[in-house]
């Protein structure tokens, strides 16, 4: 590949020695590993994270290729015109079969941070993207504001997953799952990144309570 002087590749020269050293320490345990792996995936979990680099899916759950389905955006929402995220929500559950989608945010979320102040006119895509945060925001106003301000945001971050959670259940694509087989479960969690540890906040499935407004016929 030619080479563009400027720009130093120090960095990304590490990411791919890393790569080659990560290949051949799993292929001199499973020397079929990749072979196997590359026929087909049976993931059981869809995880919709946020973008975070501090949180990544499979390393904080010590999950292996192959075991989990993911999509990450900033600030881990279901938004439902957001083709992207519902894209990823269709092949999860209408092909793969999920069991399990965890929506998990994170204590200490920027995105959440930035929803929760005053916007910045420098990033005019990402505050359409958190507007919808702010909503969630004014849902709960009186609880959040009757917190102590070094609560409100981690009360507000369980409040985003929740809500998120509720969105996925308010699809037709998760009512038509819940009709024709058992599943899938939809779990809300919080990571710590404090303490690199998981928190359940919600679970919900097909015989979970649901607005009738919320529910799709047929
Ligand atoms: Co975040």
């Amino acid at each position: 590949m030619e080479k563009n002087t400027s720009v130093p590749e120090d960095l990304t020269a590490r990411l791919l020695l890393e790569n080659k050293a990560w290949s051949e320490g799993i292929l001199s345990q499973s020397p079929e590993f990749f072979h196997n792996l590359a026929k087909e995936q049976h993931p059981k979990f869809l995880w919709i994270g946020c973008s975070d680099s501090r949180v990544p899916a499979e390393t904080v759950v010590n999950a292996k290729p192959g075991e989990i389905f993911v999509h990450r955006n900033i600030a881990n929402q279901v938004i439902t015109t957001d083709f992207n995220c519902l894209s990823v929500l269709q092949y999860a559950v209408a092909v793969l079969k999920v069991e399990h989608i965890i929506v998990c945010g994170h204590y200490g979320c920027g995105g959440i941070q930035a929803a929760l102040s005053c916007e910045n006119s420098g990033l005019m895509i990402a505050n359409k993207w958190l507007l919808h945060i702010k909503d969630i925001y004014r849902l709960h106003q009186e609880e959040l504001e009757s917190l102590p301000s070094d609560q409100r945001n981690d009360r507000m971050i369980e409040f985003n997953v929740i809500e998120q959670v509720n969105n996925l259940a308010h699809t037709s694509m998760i009512q038509t799952e819940w009709r024709e087989r058992n599943g899938p479960t939809l779990h809300g969690w919080v990571y710590g990144l404090e303490n690199g540890l998981l928190k359940e906040i919600i679970t919900i499935d097909q015989h979970s309570p649901m607005d009738r407004i919320y529910r799709f016929i047929n």
